[in-house]
């Protein structure tokens, strides 16, 4: 899988052609990483898993389960995961380190195996990120949670169900308490969970392990918790957050982009959005097996955006992940936009970078202010992490010149093929080797 992770890369991108042609949307990498984890669950069983995007942070899970003596292969989009009957309850610090997500493993393995040892995840480049909803609803659960050395040290007899209230609704919190309580005695009530789309698909899938799970999208999960779990095969949703970058790059470039196998209710928060600023797009029912939409987006009569102004917030808000991509959208547009980041505090890190292209945007506290600017110049520039990465590359085809997107690594841990997949609907993009002097 994936030799172009190995190297340092860089993205040439020469800016001003409009856009024009389809892309598919692929699976999404948040739904895939929880989902993965939750086949810890499965004690000697199996568990398929279709449309998973090949990506990064896809391959770091899948060296995470290995370690654990999980059977991982992959034909194409589909993964099969053969679970022997015991595992290792401990996950490799440099694979935890590398990825937030891995931390995912806690749930299941203590409901399961009543063990777990696992490092805390370090802070990231987009603030710090702590882990105290999970070890605080686990706790609730029954665990005994023990710090040494930077370790969780997690163990339970077996978990047992109760009512735990999250201060927040976080995403991975929700995640790492419903794998825990599919395997507790009696039922669980989650309440104030996180929302995003990405806990629908965990729920189906746990509910295809035999576990009751009744999640209405309404911040409370109940969980009845098995003795015994079964086979299972599920679909990942398509990513959203991808989805929506190739439809700010249509916009961006004034282009015509139809963008397939979007569920456009996990994606409304954007297009009310570009609906407020005049952008013209459409939302149509394909043919295909996919999740049955596309969005097509068309050349803006009026040119500019309008300035608008978006506060980030949990899903169904304005999602923190789609907030480096509209600031990026908004450079060009007409007037003065606020974008107020409320989830992670270090989220603008990239905004210096966009600035070097000649954009003019000021931080103050958790806002960007965004000044419009009536043109871009090419510039060299680095990712910050994932999302900045693409938000400079969209940056870049709406540029005058060449850019150098640097540190693609960051983005690969998110975007399938992204240089093949801009190619083919007209962008003059290009990865190349980056200098490692
Ligand atoms: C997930 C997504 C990430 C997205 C984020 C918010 C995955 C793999 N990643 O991350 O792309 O940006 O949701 O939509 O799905 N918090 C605490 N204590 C905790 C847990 C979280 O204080 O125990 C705080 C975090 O610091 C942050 C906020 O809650 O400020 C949201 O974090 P959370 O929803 O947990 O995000 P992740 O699951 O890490």
């Amino acid at each position: 899988m994936g030799s172009v992770f190995l190297k340092m890369y860089k993205m040439k991108v020469r800016g001003v052609a409009s856009l024009k042609g389809r892309v598919n949307t692929q699976g999404a990498k948040n739904a895939a990483l929880p989902i993965m984890a939750s086949c810890l669950l499965l004690k000697g069983q199996k568990m398929i898993l279709d449309n998973v995007p090949n990506l990064q942070d896809i391959d770091t899970m899948t060296d995470l389960l290995r370690a654990m003596g999980v059977s991982v292969s992959r034909d194409k989009g589909t993964m099969t995961f053969d679970v022997p009957e015991d595992v290792s309850c401990e996950a490799p610090e440099h694979l935890v380190r590398k990825m937030r997500a891995s931390s995912l493993v806690l749930g299941p393995l203590v409901a399961r195996y009543g063990r777990a040892v696992v490092s805390m995840p370090g802070g990231c480049s987009i603030g710090s990120r702590p882990i105290d909803l999970h070890l605080k609803g686990l706790v609730k659960m029954g665990a005994k949670i023990e710090m040494r050395n930077g370790f969780v040290h997690a163990s339970a007899k077996r978990l047992r169900g109760c009512r735990i209230y999250l201060d927040f609704p976080s995403v991975g919190a929700t995640e790492n308490l419903m794998m825990a309580a599919a395997f507790a005695t009696g039922e669980t009530i989650i309440e104030n969970t996180a929302r995003e789309p990405e806990i629908d698909n965990l729920a189906t899938v746990l509910r295809g392990m035999g576990v009751k799970v009744d999640a209405e999208g309404a911040g409370c999960v109940r969980i009845r918790g098995v003795g015994e779990t079964q086979d299972c095969r599920e679909r990942v949703i398509p990513d959203r957050i991808e989805a929506c970058t190739y439809i700010l790059a249509g916009v961006m470039t004034g282009g015509e982009v139809t963008v397939d196998d979007v569920v456009p209710e996990h994606i409304d928060a954007l297009l009310a959005k570009l609906e407020e600023a005049g952008v013209s797009f459409s939302v149509l029912p394909t043919a295909g097996n996919g999740a049955g939409y596309s969005v097509a987006v068309y050349p803006n009569i009026t040119k500019k955006l309008r300035p608008i102004s978006i506060k980030t917030m949990p899903f169904p808000g304005f999602p923190t992940d789609m907030q480096p991509l509209i600031v990026a959208a908004l450079t060009k547009s007409s007037g003065v936009s606020l974008v107020e980041e409320n989830l992670f505090q270090a989220r603008f890190l990239y905004a210096g970078e966009l600035n070097r292209m000649g954009a003019d945007i000021d931080i103050k506290n958790n806002t960007a202010v965004i000044r419009g600017v009536n043109s871009l110049d090419g510039a060299v520039v680095a990712a910050t992490d994932l999302r900045a990465g693409a938000a400079l590359i969209l940056a870049g085809l709406a540029s005058e010149g060449e850019s150098s997107v640097e540190n693609m690594e960051y983005v690969f841990r998110g975007y399938e093929n992204i240089d093949a997949k801009l190619r083919a609907i007209g962008a003059d993009v290009a990865l190349e080797a980056a200098d490692q002097s």
